[in-house]
């Protein structure tokens, strides 16, 4: 069983996010022995912007790239996201990824009913958020949580669970309570 783990926080051992996800891709460790754990780290690895020659197949070195990381996701069959909330959305190097993985006849397809997803192997998906402030599960202000849904249900993800910490730029405090109340509920997996 395959588990691609992605990492997108720019704030290294001060992350939050990372914190969060780590803990997952552990809790489901211990749940599949058989677990085989591909990590893909945003912070370090860089995905430049799609451009058109991307998109043409004239820039071939970033071309195969793209395609290599849309096999990557198709081959998961659980996907873990760590994600903060960068001015109320993702983090931009999390978007390049995106803008490389939502590849028309690979990940989705369109019909005469509508957009379907093709990404039909990944069973779960973990979203591990972190956000400075408060925003719960609904805010019109979340374009974070809220997008990654939409990728996940856009490429055919529908079985998505979050864990978020809130309010950890608040203050020491609330990071610590809003951090140890996260991961206890991850333990529950
Ligand atoms: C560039 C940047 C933009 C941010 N924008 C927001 C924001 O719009 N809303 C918010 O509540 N917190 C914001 N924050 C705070 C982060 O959501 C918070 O630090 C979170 O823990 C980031 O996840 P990370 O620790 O895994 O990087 C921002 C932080 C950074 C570094």
């Amino acid at each position: 069983m395959k588990l691609l783990h992605i990492d997108s926080s720019i704030l290294g051992e001060n992350s939050v996010s990372r914190k969060l996800s780590a803990a997952i891709v552990e809790q489901l460790k211990k749940k599949h022995s058989n677990l085989e754990v591909d990590y893909l780290d945003l912070g370090t690895k860089d995905i430049p912007h799609l451009t058109g020659a991307i998109l043409l197949g004239q820039d071939v070195e970033q071309s195969r790239l793209g395609e290599e990381l849309v096999d990557q996701y198709l081959a998961a069959d659980i996907v873990v996201i760590g994600a903060g909330m960068y001015n109320f959305s993702i983090p931009s190097n999390l978007k390049a990824w995106v803008d490389r993985i939502a590849v028309a006849g690979k990940t989705f397809k369109y019909t005469a009913e509508g957009a379907v997803g093709l990404a039909t192997n990944i069973q779960k998906a973990y979203i591990a958020s972190s956000r400075g402030g408060i925003y719960g599960d609904s805010s019109p202000a979340d374009f974070q949580e809220a997008f990654l849904k939409q990728i996940f249900n856009f490429t055919g993800v529908t079985n998505i669970e979050v864990f978020h910490a809130e309010g950890v730029n608040i203050s020491p405090e609330l990071k610590e309570k809003a951090l140890q109340e996260t991961l206890e509920k991850i333990s529950h997996i």
